[in-house]
């Protein structure tokens, strides 16, 4: 099959590339030449584990092609992917002008009857204002080819993207009910991934637009409830992963997506629930619970920085903090709305000096941290630790996962380590003479 993304970033490249990978000749579009540029000779501009390679794999069967030219990009297919950004505008809606941008340069080429999948995250409703902004070009220049719209949401995660595409939990497609064309098209495509049992669930347009949304907030629900329950935990004494155990034993629950921590951040947690907040208030009913997690966790990405800082009584001028992970997440190296950004602030405000580390976010960070005194992001976790008084480990990376505690009671000079994650096991660490601190873990062994 032909197919057409446009949008090369994270959602859209992983789509390709992974399309491209399956069989099909894929044309990956975007408006940054100089991405293009660097895709083309096999050069990925994120951090994504396994993608180097099946971009590489598709660029020489030369099933994987990138372009900035939407021109060519109509001529290739008619199937087009939407894979462009939707960011958070001002009052948390999504801004659509990319997505809208990239339908009315469809609708200003196209000469043959298309489908248009919209695969970037976006408000319910949105597929009709793609259909209408294509027909409107179509009007326009007089051309009588059709435009069918569907929704196909993408779930996969960060530092898994390929895996999780590879190996789908589920493919949602939102069609108009009777455009069997298109559902065709969609079970042909998707056929590699969809092998020993459905995994296709077809729905309306509507309904497919909502689910992604229902999901990521979902999930950001239930880190913030596991959060709050981490922080009653700290009061009452209560080791909160201990009660993790307990809780995720329950087949009703699970065992997944129930780590108490420094907080959720990346690039869909927070917008998404930021974008469906704001629907719910236009559609008439504030949303409580999603605006409950919102408030805690932004309180969640500040907790480590405000307990480092109470640690030293208040103030930390004179003092230097080692932060071992800036990503928002292990094995990524994106630092949108990450924790690490909060708990850096809250220390240089109390007059700390902060030496930070992580395997791979240190360019992204030095982006977002520019301007910031104060800070400097070293080339090791070991160089992170020279001088500091105390260690705060703020992602999961798997090279944090078992540090020498001996090692780190003689290297920091206030001896106190602070788990965003809960890492480490109390024990171990107080055994190396160090103080440990971690979120909902004040019970264990006191
Ligand atoms: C998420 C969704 O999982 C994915 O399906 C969707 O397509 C995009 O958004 P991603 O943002 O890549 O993916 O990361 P994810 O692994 O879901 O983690 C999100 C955040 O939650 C991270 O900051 C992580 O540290 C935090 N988290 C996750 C917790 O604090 N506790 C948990 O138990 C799980």
């Amino acid at each position: 099959m032909k197919i057409t993304v446009i949008g090369s970033g994270y959602v859209g490249l992983v789509t390709g590339a992974c399309l491209a990978d399956t069989g099909n000749h894929v044309l990956c579009i975007d408006l940054d030449a100089g991405k293009i540029d660097r895709l083309r000779r096999g050069e990925i501009p994120i951090h994504e584990p396994g993608l180097d390679t099946v971009v590489a794999r598709g660029l020489a069967a030369g099933r994987l092609r990138f372009s900035t030219d939407y021109a060519e990009a109509v001529a290739h297919a008619a199937v087009a992917f939407i894979a462009v950004g939707t960011p958070s505008d001002e009052d948390g809606s999504a801004d659509l002008s990319h997505v809208l941008s990239a339908a009315r340069e469809l609708g200003r080429r196209m000469e043959r009857d298309t489908l248009v999948i919209v695969k970037s995250t976006v408000p319910v409703g949105t597929s009709d204002k793609v259909r209408a902004a294509v027909q409107e070009q179509l009007q326009a220049r007089g051309v009588p080819h059709k435009v069918s719209v569907a929704s196909n949401p993408e779930f996969l995660k960060e530092g898994l993207a390929v895996e999780d595409f590879m190996r789908p939990d589920r493919i949602v497609v939102g069609t108009d009910p009777d455009d069997h064309r298109a559902k065709d098209i969609f079970r042909e495509m998707y056929a590699p991934f969809n092998r020993n049992h459905e995994r296709i669930f077809f729905m309306d347009v509507r309904s497919a637009e909502f689910t992604k949304y229902a999901s990521n907030c979902m999930l950001a629900v239930r880190i913030s409830f596991m959060n709050e329950l981490a922080n009653l935990a700290d009061r009452l004494k209560v080791d909160i992963e201990q009660v993790r155990r307990g809780v995720g034993a329950d087949p009703r629950i699970g065992p997944h997506f129930l780590y108490a921590g420094a907080g959720f951040g990346g690039s869909c947690f927070p917008k998404d629930l930021r974008a469906l907040i704001h629907t719910s208030e236009e559609s008439g009913e504030p949303a409580e619970l999603m605006r409950a997690a919102q408030n805690v966790n932004l309180r969640q990405r500040r907790l480590l920085g405000q307990k480092i800082v109470a640690h030293f009584g208040g103030k930390l001028d004179g003092r230097t903090i080692a932060l071992w992970g800036l990503a928002f997440k292990a094995n990524t190296d994106d630092v949108r709305e990450a924790s690490s950004i909060d708990i850096i602030d809250a220390l240089l405000q109390a007059g700390a000096r902060v030496r930070a580390y992580d395997p791979a976010a240190l360019e992204t960070a030095a982006t977002a941290l520019k301007g910031r005194a104060g800070v400097s992001l070293v080339r090791s976790a070991a160089e992170a630790l020279e001088g500091a008084d105390a260690l705060a480990v703020v992602t999961e990376w798997l090279e944090f996962r078992s540090p020498d505690f001996d090692d780190l009671a003689r290297r920091l000079k206030s001896r106190v380590l602070f788990d965003g994650r809960n890492l480490y096991d109390p024990f171990a660490v107080r055994r190396a003479g160090l103080v440990y601190q971690g979120i909902g873990r004040s019970g264990v062994g006191e």
